[in-house]
């Protein structure tokens, strides 16, 4: 079965085509970074109107990669929650035009889901259940997972984003948009002990998060103690790689702490990671470590599937299309 998959949530355009569910034909990814790179963060009325700029072109662009007509296509996915709702809007209506035009079934996948679904694209066999965090630009979740299509959310972020506080952090420090590979990469020249940035763990057993604070902590540590005193002092550049280093630590040390905790309480077979924070490399180095030690396998997608990419969507739409999982033409897009 070839299932044609559409996502626009937030500010990549991106169609893929995936055959029953693993076999990649395509994945074009349409980066918006340089459009809202000058303003430190997603516009979403620019990023709505790029996705509409480029959809129709980008479709045809991942049926010629995947050299499949569109008369091949068996099913059309699309992410129709959560997201900006001006960008969602473009992939939902482009996919039940397609629908409509093909006469195949239309398929509305959660990007939530389809981030921690990027893990099955690649490896054969997931024991489930298992706890997922999808971490990403929009989104902190903790779910229970109970198979590929089964997502329980049992935490999320009270306030910012984990990936949302690394773009808030970067551009603190001066380092540009998106702030996550950047400080990912900074961080590595940095000592993640030089600051004891302040780790957040709520209440006792709670799988929530906050990282506001966090943020607030650094902005304080940049400027110094004195408000009163306008703009950020100049940091040298070994500062600035110790500030990101130990920024990176703390959300970090958070994430892990609250991932083995959740794994402990569920007893789960598997820990999987999703979204855009995902791809890094010291959330990954420090998870591999912790998972061993409680001896739980933990799944990461590679890199290019962290981020937001259709292959996913399309993927997680065959098992919900195998389970009669399918949508009525008047799916609404939901942020
Ligand atoms: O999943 P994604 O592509 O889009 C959303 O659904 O939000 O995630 C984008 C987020 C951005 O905040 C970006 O800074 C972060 O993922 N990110 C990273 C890394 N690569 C991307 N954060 C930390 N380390 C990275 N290597
Ligand atoms: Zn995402």
């Amino acid at each position: 079965m070839v299932i044609l998959g559409i996502e626009t949530s937030c500010d990549e355009t991106s169609v893929a085509v995936v055959k029953n569910g693993r076999e990649i034909l395509s994945n074009i990814i349409l980066s918006q970074d340089a459009l809202h790179r000058r303003f430190g963060g997603v516009v979403p009325e620019i990023a709505c109107r790029a996705h509409l700029e480029s959809i129709t072109g980008i479709i045809d662009g991942a049926l010629g990669d995947a050299k499949v007509k569109l008369g091949e296509i068996d099913a059309v996915a699309v992410v129709n929650t959560p997201g900006l709702i001006g960008a969602l809007l473009i992939g939902v209506t482009a996919a039940k035009t397609l629908c409509v035009a093909l006469n195949v079934p239309l398929i509305a996948v959660n990007h939530l889901h389809a981030h921690i679904y990027a893990n099955s694209l690649e490896i054969d066999k997931i024991d489930y259940p298992t706890i997922s965090l999808v971490v990403s630009g929009g989104h902190t979740t903790i779910f229970l997972s109970e198979s590929e299509t089964k997502h329980i959310p049992l935490g999320a972020t009270i306030d910012d984003a984990a990936g949302e506080a690394f773009d808030k952090v970067s551009k603190i420090l001066g380092l540009g948009y998106p702030g996550g590979p950047v400080i990912d990469r900074i961080a590595k020249r940095g000592n993640p002990e030089a600051v004891m940035f302040p780790r957040s763990y709520l209440e006792k057993d709670s799988l929530d998060f906050s990282f506001s604070g966090l943020k607030t902590a650094v902005l304080y540590h940049c400027r110094g103690q004195d408000l009163k005193t306008p703009g950020l002092r100049k940091l040298l550049e070994r500062e600035v790689a110790d500030v990101a280093a130990s920024f990176q630590e703390a959300v970090i040390d958070v994430l892990v702490d609250k991932l083995i905790l959740a794994s402990r309480m569920y007893n789960v077979r598997g820990i999987q990671l999703g979204g855009g924070v995902a791809a890094n490399s010291r959330l990954r180095f420090k998870l591999e470590d912790k998972s061993k030690e409680i001896g739980i396998p933990l799944y990461c997608p590679s890199l290019r599937l962290c981020t937001d990419n259709a292959a996913m969507v399309a993927g997680l739409a065959y098992k919900m299309y195998l389970e009669g999982n399918v949508s009525d033409l008047d799916v609404e897009a939901v942020t």
